[in-house]
């Protein structure tokens, strides 16, 4: 299960080169998107060929459609489409990447489906100085996003995500 909000896409795209490489390795994969208008949406055309495929389930949609901007598919965030993903929770890998809020709730639906805390992967990607671990301006808890991270699995990351002053 990969699910990108925005940009999150960017970093996410090699997760599904790597995927599709070694196709025969996984079982059901899903790809879920949520850009914020129609405009927003990245890499148009890839998306649309990855969901030719017979093999990947691609799901779209946007936050809403400003007038003028064409769209046909879903609206929406991106968390609604959780509960029509096509994927066995007890045996789910899933990476998210996007705004945090995005990913919290996206956790939340993933739960809720009965995937494992072990089993999800966020991208704490944050504003970074030296990206060494000598700054502290990365700085989440105790763990530094630039050197411990940026990807951490969830159960190890969430003590300090519910932290209001972190
Ligand atoms: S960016 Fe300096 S410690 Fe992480």
């Amino acid at each position: 299960m990969i699910v990108a909000g925005g940009i999150g896409l960017a970093p996410l795209r090699p997760v599904i080169y790597h995927v599709l490489a070694r196709r025969e390795k996984y079982g059901r994969v899903s790809l879920l998107y949520g850009a914020r208008a129609p405009g927003d949406v990245l890499y148009q055309s890839e998306l649309e060929k990855w969901r030719g495929r017979f093999d990947l389930q691609v799901e779209v949609t946007v936050d809403n459609v400003p007038m003028g901007q064409n769209w046909r598919g879903h609206v929406g965030v991106v968390t609604t489409l959780v509960g029509g993903a096509d994927f066995d929770p007890a045996r789910t890998v899933a990476m998210i990447c996007g705004p945090e809020v995005m990913m919290r709730f996206t956790v939340v639906e993933l739960r809720k489906r009965g995937v494992h805390e072990e089993g999800i992967f966020i991208s704490m990607e944050r504003n970074m100085k030296c990206a060494i671990g000598f700054c502290g301006h990365c700085m989440f808890g105790p763990t530094f996003i630039c050197k411990d991270g940026p990807v951490f699995r969830f159960d190890r990351i969430n003590p300090w995500l519910s932290k209001r002053e972190i």
